[in-house]
């Protein structure tokens, strides 16, 4: 594991977009797998700048995003196809049909979900997997349970779950509570996962991820056994290390 931890937000938004600059101008036609949530908006700030400096061009890259909800219009603000488009797609190359998310909507969303692991097939491989943390240790929506799943699966959001997303919407009866995600599997595969955390509300939780026993009731455990995994932190999250 390759642990940075920044002292100021700015370092770390900038570190994060380097890494992933730094891939795309090496490896052009690079995979990405993508997250949502207020952790990585900082990162795509400043992958948005490179673009419009000129430093790099997205345009033969391929994307995949880890969740979305299920229910929420793609056009409601808080839809991950919204987010995204709002925080990185609009402003940079990549085309349309190269971006790649869970519908939510889709009318079988079992059939979605083998559509999404059939195109993530078709890729072969992530060549960098963003990733934020839940308060409970899950990443994309992969919740704490007895078992996991290894690819895309839909999932009913724990309670805490959508408590800490209801700051997004008016209250938390907007809150969906089902999402699609990448299973851990799928995640795991990635060449390198690049696991981004910062403020001191994630402090335990980052710490017991990468440090505690290994187990399926906090899924960041498993990110313990993957050979490339780089961890961004600021300081408040990174206190306990
Ligand atoms: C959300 C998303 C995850 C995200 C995590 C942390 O529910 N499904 O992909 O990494 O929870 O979110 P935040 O960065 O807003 O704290």
């Amino acid at each position: 594991m390759n642990l940075h931890i920044f002292q100021n937000q700015q370092e770390l938004n900038e570190a994060g977009a380097g890494i992933i600059t730094s891939l795309v101008q090496m490896q052009p036609k690079a995979v990405l797998g993508l997250a949502t949530g207020g952790t990585p908006v900082g990162i795509y700030e400043e992958l948005v700048k490179a673009y419009e400096k000129g430093r790099v061009s997205f345009k033969n890259v391929t994307s995949f995003n880890l969740d979305e909800y299920v229910g929420l219009p793609v056009d409601h603000p808080e839809s991950y196809h919204a987010y995204m488009q709002q925080h990185l797609f609009a402003h940079i190359d990549l085309p349309a049909a190269s971006a790649h998310l869970p519908n939510g909507n889709a009318p079988d969303l079992e059939a979605e979900c083998a559509r999404f692991n059939e195109l993530l097939e078709e890729a072969k491989q992530i060549d960098l997997q963003i990733l934020g943390l839940g308060h409970n240790g899950h990443i994309g929506f992969n919740e704490p349970d007895d078992s996991l799943i290894s690819g895309t699966h839909l999932v009913e959001l724990k309670e805490e779950t959508r408590e800490a997303n209801a700051r997004f919407f008016n209250s938390i009866e907007e809150v969906p509570t089902h999402a699609l995600t990448m299973g851990v599997g799928t995640i795991l595969k990635a060449k390198t996962i690049l696991l981004i955390v910062r403020g001191a509300d994630k402090a335990e939780i980052v710490h017991r991820a990468l440090t505690g026993p290994i187990t399926t009731e906090v899924p960041a455990t498993l990110l313990q056994t993957h050979p490339h995994l780089v961890v961004l932190l600021d300081a408040e999250a990174g206190r306990l290390f």
